[in-house]
């Protein structure tokens, strides 16, 4: 058996739009206007799952509720949904004295007390009484009760309901009756009967269409992940997606077959789902078949040519055939030159139908329809045939063509496929004679082009993996020229590649493997004559260094350069200056870092060395950036990201880097609907490591925004935490930021002091990344010592003044840096170490504007959303030291800023700051009702805060004001609610929709 899905449990997902208009529907028929609606859609798409939800509502508001299924072959049987519906319904006991009182009815109940037996011939009842029974029956019902009638699955009806919907819908008009009716549009070929009777019904003003269109991307991700018993990887949650099209039941079977699936077949469909799509197919004419099954072998989407060719039908009986095709809506017409199978899993099912020599065949002859220079020259078919020949055992065939597919991909820009494809040529190497010679070189090198382009793609793993093991590989072949042994250029830049992927791994392991292999690669290969391999190979071994010993890199870094120059390449001599950069900016060289990578940026790019040019390109922009000269570290990054796209190198190390400096550059400078722009390019939907970095960075944006993505992204990046060394440092700090603005202190502690705790380096102390994540959970701590006070809980207040004293040790500990005394943190770093400071002063009560007036001075107004965000809490401390003006001219500006920028948290937080310290101008509750009108708007304010149960002392701390005046108001507010006690004040807040108190900042 299948092991169990948590589907029907399943929440609904993706369809508020349908339900909203289905559900203003059963208002209507409540309110005497009888409705018809028609609910279409492909099969599985989740007709019944959306009607199913309806009736359970329609139940709960009173409605009567029958519910009748066609089924396939079922036209045979008159009034089958009906007789299921009332069937269903003779229950209650309305329905079955309004069924005796109709004896023409009552006959469609096999059990049905008097009345003939049910196997009696019923096609010779009157229709006239039938009919009339129905709608009498509906009538007298809808006199009790509105009632909903549902009739599933119309296109399997038979002549006599059809007939019978046509009826109701045209007689019903004022009875409380809503009649749905289901559907499938893929079932309805052009000469279906129930064609015409929709086009009929749709011209009453009472009939409305909802055409369910498959669910969206998220939302099927969604139910996928409820709908999985375990954790589902993203790999095979976008596999399912990108296969099932939106299509809810395909996508339920397809996650059942890999659930408990036997791993060998996942690939193929699931036998329910196959025989489903198969049956469509199966009424058609041979020469249909025939078109179909040609077509499935030439891909989802179908060169007419190709297919016409493969199917072997002269011209006259292929266009009868594929009109056949599309008139079943099998095949779709697509632009002017073939066709798409309507499904993905149509084709794949026709495919997996075939025989096995007829799969070959077909196969083969595809191969040589496409092996011909002139198709060749076509983009991607060299994959294709590198395909058909895998199929039809073709493996010389295979072998060349995945080579010229790898060398395509590759100068397309495209990593990702070039590897696959060079992958498929080395699994494919021994297996044909003289490789070497198709392939143009050694083993080793293709394996070099393999793993490299990995890497590009963003895979840097599989990189890594892949050259581990040819390394030794090459160490053991015992120097057959074949593999490329002799070669020792190969060797060392195999040696040297293999490095520094190592490095770019998140792993302290990885890296001191790093070193190794770089000290042997440099070893190993001959220094004379000069070449630029092996001065790469210093350059890389200099990189390597960079963790452990400074001093040792930059004596390399120089050998590097002056190797570099000696083999005359100055592209490695490039290399080797960011590197010196790099150690002049740990040790606090600012200008000469900037020099020297200005100098290696410009090098690398004159020689055309776009990895050598990112890597400069990544560190000058990195090194404005934390000085804060945004507008220079934007521009170096945008141009860098877009020279990186250009190569096909988004993903890849540098070139994921810049994108996101350029996004980091202009979120700190307050251009934010560009910024934006920019976090809206980095999918949300992510499947790689690479991804998920650049997904956590939109973060920054979506936090700050409350952005709906916020619960998207993480929910996606969250997969990933955990793995490969993937921390999700920056997503959870993020995490935690996006928890305070909600006022889930909770929340914002864990995962703050998560992301504190990655930013750990034993034997070290911190990092100054550190700093962030703690003044975060400092705030966290902040909110609740000052609610602990105003509770006059001392044992809770001194806890959390206790765990805030030890997050800003930390903090000061990360400023510090002791592993780089000489470091100089930047205006960000610096500006986050005040706001820790300050936010440790509020904390303990002793909320000091010039704290906060040094947080401002410490970021500097370049960084446009720090200083609004400052700004509020400086306006909360003037407003608290009595210095109302100058907190309503910090309110203002912040206000403004936040206005401008979009920020709706920071906004949010103002308006409570506003209401609770009555300044600036926060929007007036219009949604009060009318029992408050009587009150001020800060007893509004008190009373929010009494529905939520606040004391005197807690109001009092929280608006602001002495205890004494806070019991002032409570006794008002009573007297003209005329409420007897808080709670039953608190009672009428509640009922007119006083919104519960925001939480407390
Ligand atoms: N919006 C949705 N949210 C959650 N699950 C859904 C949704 N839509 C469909 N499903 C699930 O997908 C499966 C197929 O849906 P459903 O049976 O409603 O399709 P259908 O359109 O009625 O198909 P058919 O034409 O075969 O009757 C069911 O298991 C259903 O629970
Ligand atoms: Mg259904």
């Amino acid at each position: 058996m299948r092991m169990v899905l948590r589907v029907p449990a399943g929440r609904m997902v993706g369809r508020d739009g349908e339900l909203g208009r289905l559900l203003t529907l059963l208002d209507d028929a409540a309110a005497g206007r009888a409705v018809v609606a028609l609910v279409s859609g492909d099969a599985g798409v989740g007709k019944s799952r959306l009607v199913g939800e309806v009736s359970r509502l329609a139940a709960a508001r009173g409605f009567t509720v029958l519910s009748g299924q066609c089924a396939e072959l079922g036209d045979s049987v008159p009034y089958l949904p009906l007789a299921d519906a009332l069937r269903g319904a003779a229950q209650a006991t309305g329905v079955r004295d309004a069924l005796s009182a109709r004896p023409a009815l009552s006959r469609l109940l096999p059990d049905a007390g008097d009345g003939p037996r049910a196997d009696e011939d019923r096609s010779g009842l009157a229709r006239q009484q039938m009919f009339g029974g129905v709608l009498g029956l509906l009538t007298e019902l809808a006199a009790a009760a509105p009632v909903l009638l549902v009739l599933e699955d119309l296109h399997w009806a038979d002549a006599s309901t059809r007939d019978l919907v046509t009826f109701l819908s045209r007689m019903l008009h004022r009875e409380r009756v809503a009649l749905i009716g289901t559907y499938r549009t893929d079932d309805l070929h052009r000469r279906h009967p129930l064609r015409p009777v929709v086009a009929e019904l749709q011209r009453l003003p009472s009939v409305i269409s909802v055409d369910l269109a498959p669910l969206d991307p998220s939302a099927l991700a969604e139910h996928l992940t409820a709908a999985a018993p375990g954790r589902l990887d993203a790999t095979e949650l976008n596999e399912i997606m990108a296969r099932a099209e939106g299509n809810a039941y395909y996508a339920e079977e397809l996650l059942a077959a890999l659930v408990d699936g036997d791993p060998a077949e996942r690939r193929s469909l699931p036998a329910g789902l196959a025989a489903l799509l198969l049956s469509r197919v199966e009424q058609l004419s041979d020469a249909t078949q025939r078109v179909l099954r040609a077509a499935a072998v030439a891909g989802r989407k179908a060169d007419d040519e190709l297919v016409r060719a493969a199917s072997g039908l002269q011209a006259d009986e292929y266009e009868g055939a594929v009109r056949e095709a599309v008139t079943h809506q099998l095949l779709v017409p697509d632009g002017t030159e073939g066709y798409v199978f309507r499904h993905a899993l149509l084709r794949e099912a026709v495919y997996a139908d075939l025989l096995p020599g007829e799969r070959t065949r077909l196969h083969a002859t595809m191969s040589s329809l496409l092996s011909d220079e002139q198709r060749l020259a076509v983009p991607g078919t060299a994959a294709e045939l590198a395909q058909h020949c895998l199929a039809s055992h073709d493996i010389p065939g295979a072998f060349a063509a995945s080579i010229r597919a790898g060398d395509e991909a590759e100068r397309l820009g495209a990593p990702a496929e070039a590897h696959r494809h060079y992958d498929q040529a080395l699994a494919l190497w021994e297996r044909v004679s003289e490789p070497d010679k198709t392939a143009g070189m050694a083993r080793g090198k293709l394996g070099l082009l393999s793993a490299a382009n990995a890497a590009a793609s963003g895979d840097v793993e599989r990189a890594v993996h892949l050259l581990r093991r040819l390394r030794h590989a090459l160490a053991d072949s015992d120097g057959r020229a074949e593999t490329g042994a002799g070669d020792a250029s190969l060797i060392c830049r195999i040696g040297e590649r293999l490095a520094y992927f190592l490095m770019l791994v998140d792993d302290a392991k990885a890296n001191f493997e790093a070193i190794e292999v770089a000290r042997e690669t440099v070893e190993a290969s001959p220094a004379d004559p000069p070449t630029w391999w092996h001065a790469r190979a210093i350059a890389t071994y200099a990189y390597t260094l960079l963790i452990e010993d400074g001093v040792l890199a930059g004596e390399w870094a120089e050998r590097a350069a002056a190797a570099a120059r000696a083999a005359g390449s100055p592209w490695v001599e490039a290399d080797a200056l960011v590197t010196m950069g790099f150690l002049s900016n740990r040790d606090g060289q600012n200008d000469e870092a900037i020099k020297l990578f200005t100098a290696a940026h410009k090098q690398a790019r004159e020689a055309k060395m776009i990895g050598v040019e990112l890597r400069a390109a990544y560190h000058l922009a990195r090194a404005h950036l934390e000085r804060g000269d945004l507008g220079v570290g934007a521009a170096v990054a945008h141009e860098g990201g877009k020279r990186a796209s250009h190569a096909g190198l988004s993903l890849a190390p540098f070139g994921l880097d810049l994108q996101h400096l350029h996004f980091q550059c202009h979120f700190a400078d307050g251009h934010w609907d560009h910024a934006q722009q920019i976090a809206d390019g980095f999918a949300v939907r992510v499947t790689s490591i690479a991804e998920a970095y650049l997904s956590s960075m939109a973060l920054f944006i979506d936090v700050a925004r409350g952005n709906p993505a916020v619960a998207e992204r993480l929910a996606w990046i969250r997969r990933f935490w955990g793995t490969h060394g993937f921390d999700g440092f920056i997503a959870r700090g993020l995490l935690a930021e996006h928890a305070l603005w909600q006022g889930d202190t909770e929340l914002a502690i864990t995962e703050a002091t998560t992301a504190i705790s990655v930013s750990s380096e034993p034997p070290w102390g911190y990092h100054p990344s550190v700093i962030r994540p703690a003044a975060v959970a400092l705030s966290a701590r902040a909110d609740r010592a000052i609610q602990a006070r105003a509770a006059g809980d001392h044992e809770a207040e001194s806890a959390e003044l206790a765990a805030a004293a030890d997050l800003r040790q930390i903090a000061r500990e990360g400023a510090a840096y002791v592993k780089r005394p000489k470091f100089i943190m930047g205006p960000e770093g610096r500006g986050w170490l005040a706001r820790a400071e300050a936010e440790y002063r509020r904390a303990s009560g002793d909320n000091d504007p010039e704290a906060w007036q040094a947080v401002l001075d410490a970021f500097g107004p370049a960084y446009v959303y720090e200083t609004a965000r400052t700004r509020w809490r400086l306006a909360e401390a003037l407003a608290e030291a009595g210095r109302r003006d100058e907190a309503t001219e910090q309110w203002q500006l912040a206000a403004q800023a936040a206005e401008k920028l979009g920020a709706r948290p920071l906004r949010a937080a103002l308006d409570d700051l506003a209401r609770r310290a009555r300044i600036g101008t926060a929007p007036a509750d219009t949604a009060d009702g009318a029992a408050l009108t009587s009150l001020t708007s800060r007893e509004r304010e008190v009373l929010r805060l009494i529905a939520a149960g606040r004391s005197n002392r807690e109001i009092a701390s929280v608006l602001f004001i002495a205890p004494k005046t806070a019991s002032v108001h409570v006794s008002n507010i009573l007297a003209k609610l005329g409420a007897a006690s808080r709670t039953e004040a608190a009672a009428i807040a509640h009922r007119e929709g006083l919104a519960a108190e925001p939480s407390a900042r």
